[in-house]
This record gives C-alpha cells, sequence and structure tokens, in this order.
C-alpha cells in the first residue's frame, strides 16, 4: 500500500517535471518566434499601407500578401499555444505529418532560413493514437538539439525526420548532420541536467523526452558519430496512449 503511494507520488512528480520543461522549451523558442514575428507583422504593416493608397491592382495584392503574413502568424501563435497548454487533452488518434508540421511551426523560424536542409520522409497516411502534445514535446527537443548541433558544427546542414511502421511499432527517426557525440558525452546524455550548451542548455531535454516516451511503452534510443551526425529514434506502439494492464501487487 505504502509502496503504491510513492509510486503515484513519483509519477505526480515526473508529470511535474514534463509540464515544467514543456513550457522551458517554449520559452526558448520564444526569442526565435518573436524574431520570426517582426519578420512577418514589417511587410504586413507596409501591405496594409500599400492598400490604403494604391489603386485596385495594387490594393488587391497587398491585401492577400498581408493575409498571408496574418495567418502565418495567426498559426505560429496556435501551435505555440497548443504545446504550452497542459496535456489534459484526451488521447486522440493523430495523423503523424500534421503532428510534426505543427511542431515545426511551433519553433516560428523556417529552419531553411539558417541555411539548414530539413527532408522529412513521413508516410502520409501514417496516425498513432496518444497524447499529441506528449509526442510534439519530445519531438521539439529532438529538432532543438538538432539545431543546436549542425549550426554548431556548420558546412553542409541536414535534418531529417522520417518514420516508418513496422507492424504495431512505429519508429520516428530525427537525424542530424551536425556535431556528433563523443562517446564520453554518450554516457550521460540522459542523465539530469547533464549539459554541453554554456549559456542555454538545462540538460533536461533528453531526461525528459526519454521519460515520456517510456510513459507511452516506448523507447528512446540514440546512435551517433562524432563529427559525423546524430540520429535519435523513437519507438512507440501503434495505440501508445493505452495504458498498460497495472502488474502491482496489491499488499
Ligand atoms: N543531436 C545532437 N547532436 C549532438 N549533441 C547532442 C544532440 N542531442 C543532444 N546532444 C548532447 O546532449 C546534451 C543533453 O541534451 P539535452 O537536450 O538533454 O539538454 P540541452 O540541449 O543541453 O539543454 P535543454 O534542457 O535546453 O534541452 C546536449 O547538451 C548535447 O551535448
Ligand atoms: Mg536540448
Amino acid at each position: 500500500m505504502r509502496s503504491s503511494r510513492l509510486e503515484d507520488e513519483v509519477r505526480s512528480l515526473q508529470a511535474q517535471l514534463a509540464r515544467a520543461q514543456r513550457l522551458a522549451t517554449v520559452g526558448a523558442v520564444t526569442a526565435m518566434v518573436a524574431h520570426e514575428f517582426n519578420n512577418i507583422l514589417t511587410p504586413v504593416l507596409n501591405y496594409a499601407q500599400m492598400a490604403q493608397q494604391g489603386d485596385a491592382t495594387m490594393r488587391e495584392k497587398a491585401i492577400r500578401h498581408a493575409l498571408e503574413g496574418s495567418q502565418r502568424a495567426t498559426a505560429i501563435c496556435q501551435a505555440l499555444l497548443d504545446i504550452a497548454r497542459n496535456n489534459h487533452q484526451p488521447i486522440r488518434k493523430v495523423n503523424l505529418t500534421t503532428l510534426v508540421e505543427e511542431t515545426l511551426t511551433t519553433m516560428g523560424r523556417d529552419l531553411k532560413k539558417d541555411g539548414i536542409t530539413l527532408i522529412t520522409k513521413i508516410p502520409a497516411k501514417l496516425t498513432l493514437t496518444l497524447h499529441a502534445v506528449k509526442l510534439k514535446q519530445v519531438l521539439l527537443n529532438l529538432i532543438l538539439n538538432a539545431r543546436d548541433a549542425v549550426l554548431e558544427k556548420g558546412g553542409e546542414k541536414k535534418i531529417s525526420i522520417s518514420a516508418v511502421r513496422n507492424n504495431d511499432i512505429i519508429r520516428i527517426r530525427v537525424a542530424d548532420t551536425g556535431t556528433g557525440i563523443s562517446p564520453e558525452n554518450m554516457k550521460q546524455i540522459f542523465e539530469p541536467f547533464f549539459t554541453t550548451k554554456q549559456d542555454n542548455g538545462t540538460g533536461l531535454g533528453l531526461t525528459i523526452s526519454k521519460q515520456i516516451v517510456e510513459s507511452m511503452q516506448g523507447r528512446l534510443t540514440v546512435r551517433s558519430q562524432q563529427g559525423k551526425g546524430t540520429v535519435f529514434t523513437i519507438s512507440l506502439p501503434l495505440r501508445a496512449g493505452r495504458k498498460k494492464k497495472s502488474s502491482r501487487r496489491q499488499d
């Protein structure tokens, strides 16, 4: 009885930590988002002025561009709010391509603008049944890490996000051509607070991501070659939201 109460407390603390990490990640992308908003809103403002002053043809064009910019700003806000809200959302069937697109929108900034080529290879109809926010949090952590690694290394910068279904398991891979991880660091990357980022790392991203994936009966694994790049693989059951039957002893 006492041990089950302890287990409940541990689970509750893990959930609180995951929530705090998710909000910290949202905080970390805010600077990128603010920068992007400036890039979106400055032309929107110019187009609105053009619409006020120009002839009918110019007005039509200006309004269309202003509308496109406003829609993109709204999509970024929506994606950010989705991930910032807590995960009281029900477990539901989600399309993986849409989920990845929404996660990328959360970052606000297009990877292309930093010279990063993004390749996504996800079967169009691939779906999973889970808490979407949880998977978004994990993907956001992995993509932000991949972004840091390719920007640090320089040269050809590539991030690939792919997924395959193998019977009832879905494997999602986030691969990058970044710095790679040394064998020494590899032993510690999933440890809480381990970071090699001087000013901007809390060292919680991977710890929490692993915990989240395991809470969905999945696994988070990594392969890396120093100087060449890194591949993280999330393996999840198709119905990752379903709870395992409790095997806890009732003593
Ligand atoms: N794709 C990657 N390429 C190279 N190194 C990586 C990669 N992903 C993680 N690492 C290494 O693992 C460390 C721990 O990553 P983790 O995401 O847990 O923390 P962080 O990125 O340092 O900080 P944050 O808590 O803000 O995410 C990183 O500091 C980095 O050294
Ligand atoms: Mg990180």
